[in-house]
């Protein structure tokens, strides 16, 4: 029984540094249409045509009430131990004006790949064949795609203020079907993998929920791994290694739990079959695979509109394709059993699980 003292002293704490951070990445996100609107205006760039659709866009009073209960879930989660209250390590303030600045810089940059339709700065003679082609894109119109340092520092607060601070959030709510098959056994003696780890934020709500339980961390780009090094220092029982997610380098059979966020959106749809065919032979019998993504058509029907205009605003060129595919006939085909969907505000978690031998 957790005192009356304790539970107001957790909600204090959660609601200080969330609510503070939902107005740091806010306020990004108005300054950010401010100067694109500017931009305009000094260049006397027409208006691009508003992105298209003939489905319901949700008013923004309905995506923070819808925001608000992603967070009283994130508290709930937390109050009911599954785990515990959230650092998001964002890091001191010098540190997070540095990265505002390098946001900010790189916003006019962004601004003429989307008004030119340029998304291929980084496909080169130098990096040709190092990666798959799908992957030498500039996602979201990104200066260096995935593959620069500068993009890789970038990267976070660029989720946060899409996601209005929601992301971190959002992130943990994989902790949620973990806790599910991890309780009640020893964490050293588990073993999970994190495919696409990007800057390493998931890994560091996984850690510290478990602090001893092994992990890897898979990714194809060195610089969004060094990334993760960096912000991922203070844990041990851990591995960052350079690997695409179609062939990963570790036994049949030898994962407890595979995780995997943000990254079956921007994957063609064959190299998605790939990918869960690995998870497949990756997962333990009666081991676990837990997907964050972006809600797909449907799932949400009043956000059905915004989905839709999401890849004529950013450079998703596989968005379109990943809103209508079927994930738990793909789980199927590979001998994965679809569990259950549960939506995270603009994202939701998909869960999966391989079947014990009899
Ligand atoms: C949108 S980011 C998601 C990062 C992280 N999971 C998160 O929570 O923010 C996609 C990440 O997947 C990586 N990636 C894309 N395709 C990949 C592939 N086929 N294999 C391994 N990593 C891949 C990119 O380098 C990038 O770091």
């Amino acid at each position: 029984m957790v005192s009356p003292v304790a539970q107001l002293t957790t909600r204090l704490a959660y609601g200080a540094t969330q609510l503070s951070r939902v107005a740091w990445y806010v306020g990004h996100g108005e300054i950010m249409r401010r100067l694109s609107q500017r931009v305009r205006e000094r260049d006397g760039e027409k208006a691009r045509p508003k992105p298209q659709t003939d489905r319901p866009v949700p008013e923004r009073r309905r995506l923070f009430a819808d925001m608000a209960k992603l967070f009283q879930q994130d508290l709930a989660n937390v109050e009911a131990g599954i785990y515990p209250l959230p650092a998001d390590h964002d890091g001191s303030l010098l540190k997070l004006l540095r990265r505002s600045r390098l946001f900010f810089e790189d916003l006019p940059d962004v601004h003429r790949r989307r008004e030119s339709g340029e998304k291929r700065q980084v496909f080169t003679d130098e990096t040709r064949g190092k990666r798959p082609a799908y992957y030498l894109q500039n996602f979201h119109f990104q200066s260096g795609g995935w593959l620069t340092d500068d993009s890789a520092q970038r990267y976070d607060t660029q989720v946060e203020v899409l996601f209005n601070g929601s992301a971190n959030a959002i992130r943990r709510q994989v902790l949620v079907p973990l806790r599910e098959v991890f309780a009640g056994r020893d964490q050293r003696q588990l073993k999970l993998v994190d495919v696409g780890c990007g800057t390493g934020r998931l890994i560091d709500f996984i850690k510290q929920a478990w602090p001893r339980l092994p992990v890897v961390g898979f990714d194809m780009s060195d610089s969004y791994l060094t990334e993760a090094r960096r912000h991922l220092k203070r844990w041990g029982w851990l591995n960052l290694v350079v690997a695409k997610a179609e062939a990963i380098p570790l036994p049949d059979a030898s994962q407890d739990a595979i995780t995997c966020v943000f990254l079956f959106h921007e994957l063609p749809p064959k190299v998605r079959r790939k990918i869960f065919s690995e998870f497949a032979r990756l997962l333990k019998p009666g081991g676990r695979l837990v997907i964050v993504d972006s809600l797909q058509l449907n799932d949400e029907p009043d956000y059905n509109g915004m989905l839709q205009r999401f890849p004529q605003n950013y450079h998703e060129p596989y968005y379109t394709s990943y809103l209508t595919d079927n994930f738990p006939q793909m789980a199927a085909d590979v001998g994965l059993t679809h569990v259950r969907d549960v939506n995270a505000f603009v994202s939701k978690v998909m869960v999966f699980d391989k079947q014990r031998c009899n």
